[in-house]
């Protein structure tokens, strides 16, 4: 196996092995809780970005892919009829479902780096997702989602700005060239991760060879997030 793929293998591990302990990040508890003044502005931008979010007219079909825990699944349910959300964690699938008991989620078990898309939605949407996918795999994984909306359809994404204070207090998030990070769980147990934080014209750029027209935005501190439409 090439050092790459067993990267790829780690981070699906990692995420299922966190999947318990995952909502503690984004609500700011235990090793991510920052002090008051630094979650407030977490807050605060999440709350940006949901805006930002619902700004967009309701829509029949939703595909969210690494949907996770369903913390973006939730905000999704407000704006489509119905939600196809993939995540290769079945245990993050498990809470997902639990939390949300919605029969307008459909859940599906895959691995995004071998999804073959089948199906074009009027939204796709991915939080937290394009950071974890390796420099060459992004273009092969933009044009499946190019791929999975229609001509005129759009696409949602938010991602990590580099700020220290966004992950837990013990790791080190360094905004050196070396894309994979180590990420710890609660218990200290260790894993190798991809994680990539990109600049507003870099994706702008990027979105528009993939055939998107994108508006790339940041709030002060934490989130880069993107509306896009696309034009072929
Ligand atoms: C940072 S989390 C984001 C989850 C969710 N979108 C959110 O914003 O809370 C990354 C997600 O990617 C999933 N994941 C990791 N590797 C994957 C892969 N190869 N294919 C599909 N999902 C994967 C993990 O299980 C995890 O749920």
């Amino acid at each position: 196996m090439m050092m790459i793929d067993k990267i790829l293998q780690q981070q699906i591990e990692y995420y299922r092995a966190r999947a318990k302990e995952y909502d503690e990040w984004f609500y700011r508890i235990g090793r991510y809780n920052r002090g008051e003044e630094n979650n407030q502005r977490w807050f605060h931008e999440v709350a940006i970005v949901r805006e930002a979010l619902h700004k967009i007219p309701d829509v029949d079909d939703i595909l969210e892919l690494a949907s996770g825990t369903g913390i973006w699944t939730q905000e999704l349910l407000d704006i489509g009829k119905k939600i196809t959300a993939i995540d290769a964690s079945e245990e993050v699938i498990a809470i997902s479902r639990s939390k949300l008991a919605s029969s307008k989620v459909e859940y599906y078990k895959t691995d995004l780096f071998t999804w073959q898309p089948n199906a074009e939605y009027d939204l796709v949407f991915f939080a937290f997702w394009l950071s974890h996918v390796p420099p060459n795999l992004l273009d092969s994984f933009l044009s499946k989602v190019n791929q999975s909306v229609e001509i005129g359809g759009q696409i949602f994404l938010i991602d990590s700005c580099f700020e220290p204070t966004s992950t837990a207090t013990n790791h080190i998030i360094e905004d050196d060239d070396n894309f994979y990070k180590t990420r710890k769980l609660n218990n200290g147990q260790e894993f190798q991760i991809v994680k990539i934080f990109y600049q507003p014209d870099e994706l702008q750029n990027k979105l528009n060879q993939a055939g998107f027209q994108a508006e790339v935005k940041i709030t002060d501190n934490y989130f880069i997030y993107v509306h896009g439409k696309k034009f072929r």
